[in-house]
Order: C-alpha cells, then structure tokens, then sequence
C-alpha cells in the first residue's frame, strides 16, 4: 500500500502560508506540519551566524521528532543563507525558496526588473549570483524593505496598515528610464499576501511573481504525483512563541490543536 507523505513546511512566520496553500493543493494526501519561528521574526533582522546557528538547531529537533519525508523552507531570508548547512547536515531532501530572478527576467518585456525581499534577502551574495547569472540583457533593480512581511503579518491579523506606508516600501522598484519596470519579483514568502494591496497601490501595472506554484512543482518532481487518491492527509502547526494564531490558521484551513514547540 502507498505510504503517506509527511511535508514540514518552515518560515519564520506567516509567509510560508503562501507556499503551504500551493502544496496541499498539488499534494492533498500528504500530512503537512506547518512550522513558524515566529519567536525570533523578523529573520531579516538576524545576523547571518544567528540565523544559521538557529534554523539548523530548530531542524534537529523537528527532523527527529517528525521524520518528515521532505522539508519545504519556506522563506527566502533564511534559504538564502542555511540551505547549505541544512544539506550537509541531515539527510532529508530540502526545498528552498529563492528569488525567482531567472524567470522574471525571462519574462520581461522591458528588460526592467525588480527583485523586493527583506534587506537581507537583497544583500546576500546567493541573490547576488543569481542575478550575474541569469539576468541576461535585463536591469535588476534590488529593493529591500524591512516593513513589508510586519505589514502582511498585519493584514492576516485583520489590521492593515495603510496604503502610503506599503507604496513607501514599494516605490523604489518602480523604475521609469524610457522603459519601465513590468516585473517584480516577490522575493519574500509574506508578500504574497499583500498582493492586492500590492496590485491596488502600483504606479502602474506590473507582472509580480510568486514562487509558490514553482515550489510545488518541485516538490511534486521530487515526492511524486498524488499517490493516496481521494484521501487527505493532516496539517499540524507549530509556533515557537507558543501562541498559533488560530484564526489565520482557519483561514487556511488549518485547524490544530497541536501543543506549540517553545524555544
Ligand atoms: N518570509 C520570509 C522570507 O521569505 C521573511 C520574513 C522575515 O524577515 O522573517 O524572506
């Protein structure tokens, strides 16, 4: 009998929620354990040694407790950084979630794009690469913002911060230089969640992309297509701050009573 996959999904808050709701939807059959380092958000404020230090410890105990078959990092602040590590030191296949630069820059008309991330994300040398290699003839405009995954934290919270203080964020990957900008790349797991806001505040419109639907079809390449059809697997949560916000979690069809991993 076909054996039920278990998916650990990791962000350091509610962003990888945008990736979780792209997985379930390839991989209904699945069990799901849904993990925010919420304790220590924002991760862009981290110092690279810290971060590492903190993801590769988390995953020790949450490997070993869950045995997951596959583990989905889902967030560019810390893929960025510790997928490396994370790779050398367990044995289970990791996902990591990285600006999607080639792509965008494929797609673009204009040649103008832009890449918005937290600060870190934008200064990593891994970000930095990706755009020697796979920019081409484009233009590549960094934007960092270290309000954007708060904000979208608040929107799901039901208080959302107005529209001058995301178009402030937002502005410098707006580029007109007898060609305009007509991509972004959402290069942080939380701004999809934003993305209407995002939408109804640019100066015009723009193509902005999220990775989630590429990181299912690489989970799906490596796991396989639905084995267990018209059975569904379970999600579980784990906050570190001990507090899940069930009712966001709801609003994702998630509802767990799960005792929360304190750290
Ligand atoms: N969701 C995370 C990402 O994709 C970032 C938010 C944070 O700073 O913790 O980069």
């Amino acid at each position: 009998m076909a054996e039920r996959k278990t998916i650990l999904i990791f962000d350091s808050g509610l962003g990888g929620l945008t990736v979780y709701r792209e997985l379930v939807a390839a991989r209904p059959d699945a069990n799901f354990l849904y993990v925010a380092d919420d304790a220590a958000f924002p991760y862009g404020r981290l110092a690279e040694p810290a971060l590492i230090a903190r993801v590769a410890g988390l995953m020790d105990e949450l490997i070993a407790a869950h045995r997951p078959d596959l583990v989905v990092i889902a967030c560019n602040t810390a893929s960025t950084i510790v997928l490396a590590e994370l790779r050398r030191k367990f044995a289970v296949p990791f996902v990591g979630t990285v600006p999607a630069i080639k792509p965008a820059c494929a797609g673009s008309v204009t040649k103008r794009v832009s890449v918005l991330g937290t600060e870190a994300t934008v200064q990593r040398e891994y970000t930095r690469a990706l755009i020697r290699d796979y920019a081409q003839d484009c233009e590549v405009t960094l934007v960092g913002s270290t309000k954007l995954a708060g904000y979208a934290e608040a929107e799901l919270d039901g208080a959302p911060v107005g529209d001058a203080e995301i178009g402030a964020e937002i502005a410098p990957c707006f580029r007109a230089d007898g060609k305009r900008t007509d991509t972004i790349v959402l290069a942080c797991t939380h701004y999809p969640l934003l993305l209407h806001r995002l939408r109804q505040v640019a100066p015009w419109p723009v193509n902005f992309i999220d990775p989630a639907p590429a990181i299912a079809r690489r989970v799906v390449d490596l796991l396989g297509p639905v084995t267990l059809l018209g059975s569904t697997g379970t999600t579980t949560a784990l906050f570190t701050s001990g507090q899940p916000r069930h009712a966001v979690l709801g609003r994702f069809g998630i509802h767990t009573d799960e005792p929360s991993l304190t750290r």
